[in-house]
């Protein structure tokens, strides 16, 4: 029996959900090229481009992103915010130390960025999101009870440039990656007071907020300016504003993963002035200059065309929004008659929808990891457990029966027929049909480093 489900599964195309990457189809080749081409076709911007950058990035590059983000976020340009990053995972270091910071992650969590704290020799702590985007009477609780915790000493020393946080607060406000979620402005607005209170730095990837449609509820139409200011912007301009001198209590990490190439691996990190200054003098770049110099130039050009808003407006947005449809449809018709939930997408208001992935609920104490490995091996089909945005070390917040779905990755046309997959493995399951029998006690063993 078991071999023979094993054969009729390897004939079906295998279908990964789990994936966040842009589908092939969405990348902007052809405008890279171009970008490419004028590039390095001019020494004035070839040869700098080939040599050491400067600390804080490309400045052509910085200015541009400062504009664009001012037409995106409103407020001021400011190039001196900007410091030119290698992608949204990497940035904040200088902050911190293993021994003094500690870390709150709002889980459900991107799931890789356990890992780049723990690099960072980190300890992470969960907190939940709430009703409104993050719990903030528990984290509350958790920052107080760390300041009991008298006597901590510091591994680094004092730099002119830096300053170490008691605490990091890390989280997606807006179309999470997983859930799918956008936190409340009022959450936000005591986000910050709670970080001020407690010489906090929040980190915030707003890495997908370009991506955002209306969704079926809405009457309104797309939008090219962003559902809600960042914590960035909340820290900037909320009373008492921060003096010129200040390092602020947010900072805020973009990336043209999402809406370029991941493999551009060029990101922005947008604080306060001086905050910026000192995320320029790291080490790796103080060595070497910002990190991707030269795709830095071609991203330039591709922002200074018009490029860059053009794909996404005209093809991301569409793309995306046709695809989220198309897996909501399918929700409907398979995964709500065998019980799955889907959650509120926004804490808020707004009828926007937008990223890459909708987060699902399994019927109560359906094992979302038994459904997962079952849908791997009888379906072909791959699907996030809600485990893995689980806070490494901290098990306090679970997500045992939830499950992420991403709908960026796939062809659109296979999104029916995964969800369709997914129902039938989920009838299954609730009937007591799993492969759990065959893996009792093996835990799905997904190649985390391959899947974002
Ligand atoms: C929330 C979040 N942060 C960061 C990243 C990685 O960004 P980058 O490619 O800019 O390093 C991702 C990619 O999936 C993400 O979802």
């Amino acid at each position: 029996m078991g071999d023979f489900i094993d054969a009729h599964s390897r004939d079906k195309k295998p279908l990964n959900l789990l994936r966040g990457w842009p589908h092939p189809s969405l990348l902007p080749t052809p405008a890279i090229a171009s970008a490419a081409q004028t590039v390095l076709s001019d020494p004035a911007i070839s040869i700098p481009g080939l040599l050491y950058g400067p600390d804080p990035g490309y400045q052509p590059l910085r200015e541009e992103i400062a504009r664009w983000l001012s037409g995106f976020y409103g407020g001021q340009a400011d190039a001196e915010r900007i410091c030119v990053t290698g992608g949204a995972s990497r940035t904040w270091r200088v902050f911190s130390d293993p021994l003094f910071t500690r870390v709150w992650m709002v889980a459900p969590s991107y799931f890789l960025a356990c890992r780049i704290f723990d690099d960072a020799g980190l300890v992470t702590g969960a907190v939940g999101e709430g009703d409104e985007g993050v719990d903030l009477e528990g984290l509350e609780a958790s920052l107080r009870d760390a300041e009991r915790d008298e006597g901590v000493r510091k591994i680094k020393l004092a730099k002119p440039w830096s300053k170490i946080y008691r605490h990091i607060i890390y989280c997606v406000p807006t179309f999470s990656n997983p859930s799918g979620k956008t936190m409340s402005l009022s959450c936000r607005q005591k986000l910050v007071r709670l970080a001020r209170k407690y010489d906090a730095l929040i980190i915030t990837d707003d890495v997908y907020d370009f991506l955002l449609w209306p969704t079926s509820k809405s009457s309104s139409t797309s939008s090219a300016t962003a559902l809600m200011p960042r914590l960035v912007d909340i820290d900037r301009t909320m009373e008492p504003v921060p003096s010129s001198h200040s390092f602020g209590n947010a900072m805020s990490n973009g990336s043209f993963s999402k809406i370029a190439g991941p493999g551009l691996r060029t990101g922005w990190a947008d604080a306060t002035p001086i905050f910026t200054y000192g995320l320029s003098q790291c080490g790796s770049s103080r060595s070497g200059g910002a990190p991707s110099q030269s795709t830095a130039t071609m991203v330039c050009e591709l922002l200074k065309s018009g490029a860059v808003g053009k794909h996404i407006s005209q093809v991301l947005i569409p793309a995306y929004r046709k695809r989220y449809e198309i897996m909501m449809a399918a929700i409907q018709q398979f995964l709500l008659p065998v019980g799955v939930t889907v959650g509120e997408v926004s804490f808020g208001e707004q009828e926007i929808f937008g990223g890459f992935f909708i987060w699902i609920e399994l019927p109560k104490s359906m094992s979302a990891e038994e459904v997962c490995s079952t849908a791997k091996e009888r379906e072909n089909l791959i699907v996030a457990p809600g485990r893995l945005f689980e806070v490494s070390g901290d098990a306090s917040v679970r997500f045992e029966t939830s499950l992420r779905l991403c709908f960026a990755w796939e062809e659109a046309e296979d999104l029916e027929d995964g969800i369709r997959r997914l129902g039938k493995v989920i009838r299954d399951v609730g009937e007591g049909k799993s492969i759990a029998s065959r893996h009792a006690g093996k835990e799905i063993k997904n190649d985390l480093g391959e899947f974002r």
